[in-house]
């Protein structure tokens, strides 16, 4: 079975974002709480992703750590577990073990534009390095099998947009799937998304591979403007990154805004779900980053989001909550 014939058309995905989008954020997006049911307002997108998964870590001592980012429950599902590193041996080693541990696809990252992997020659820095790709996307496809599906998450160009290029040769590798963030390496997340190179990727696509699933991303913060994208360009799919920062519930249908009761159901379960999952592998301070995603938009949140920046552990964070909202911190 490949996951991306069994979604919907259009499908939105949640992107992965190191350090945030953790087992923790995901099943908080699903709004699924064992204490207090589904709360109210929130909507699963159609497919998520893991944060980057370093291959050569995994193969090394530092396995321990890295594989904190392949932790999920099945709430999660379909999950994508993506990947990035330089050693084709390595990316071999981890997508059997992806396979084994049941996700319901793999993805290569070469999109990511950050100093410390490009330098390295991994990920953006694989856009000028076809031969490495190359070898990657084969090493992963011959590892994932038939019943895994393979896709690549990557940019326009490296330094100048290189669509025609750098597209045509990853869909002659007839991928399952591949987001598009519109963007070149070098812009990272500063210059406006360019969504009329859809235009040509999905020209592209139509004529070298048309099993392949395109997936816009990019400065996109809602459903209905995905959905634009969709209608204009014949695209696939949806992905969203920082949009959930400015609204969790993004994913819904015709909820532009949150109520300020929602937002801290949602904070009090996550308070309580980092602590339940992550006591022993990672400490409280990271948490704090999360803050102003539930505690932003309503009175007094400016104030509220001040006293829990002040906090220790998830048991002062959850005095002060209650403090304010005595309700939604007993009911979840
Ligand atoms: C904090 C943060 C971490 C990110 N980590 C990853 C990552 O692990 N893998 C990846 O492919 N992209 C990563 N990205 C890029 C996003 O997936 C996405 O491509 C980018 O934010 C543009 O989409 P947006 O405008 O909807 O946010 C990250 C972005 C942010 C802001």
């Amino acid at each position: 079975m490949n996951i991306y014939d069994e979604l919907p058309h259009p499908f939105f995905v949640l992107a992965p974002m190191d350090d945030v989008t953790d087992t923790v954020f995901r099943r908080i997006i699903t709004g699924a709480s064992e204490s207090c049911g589904i709360i109210a307002g929130t909507a699963k997108p159609d497919l998520f992703f893991t944060e980057f998964v370093n291959a050569d870590g995994f193969c090394s001592v530092g396995r321990e750590k890295v594989s904190q980012k392949l932790k999920f429950t099945p709430e999660e599902q379909p999950l994508i577990a993506q990947i990035w590193g330089l050693k084709p041996e390595n990316f071999t080693t981890l997508t059997k073990y992806i396979k084994r541990a049941g996700f319901a696809g793999v993805d290569i990252n070469m999109g990511c534009p950050e100093k410390t992997v490009v330098r390295k020659g991994a990920c953006a820095a694989l856009i000028n390095n076809e031969q490495l790709a190359g070898e990657i996307i084969t090493a992963v496809q011959k590892a994932a099998g038939k019943n895994l599906p393979v896709s690549v998450k990557t940019r326009l160009g490296y330094k100048t947009v290189d669509t025609e290029r750098w597209i045509s040769f990853l869909l002659g590798f007839k991928l399952a799937a591949s987001t598009i963030h519109l963007r070149t390496a070098v812009q990272m997340s500063k210059a406006p998304a360019q969504y009329d190179e859809l235009t040509k990727i999905v020209e592209l696509r139509d004529k070298i591979s048309p099993e392949t699933k395109i997936i816009a991303n990019g400065d996109i913060l809602s459903r209905e403007q995905g959905e634009e994208l969709v209608k204009k360009y014949g695209i696939d799919g949806v992905m969203i990154g920082r949009g959930i920062f400015h609204n969790p519930l993004v994913f819904s249908m015709n909820r532009a805004t949150s109520k300020n009761t929602e937002l801290i159901s949602l904070l009090v379960h996550h308070i309580k779900l980092h602590e339940k999952t992550w006591t022993g592998e990672k400490c409280y301070p990271p948490l704090k980053k999360y803050f102003k995603i539930y505690v932003s938009g309503f009175d007094g949140a400016a104030d509220l989001r001040e006293k829990l920046m002040a906090t220790n552990s998830h048991q002062e964070a959850l005095e002060v909550l209650a403090l304010n909202y005595r309700n939604s911190v007993r009911q979840c």
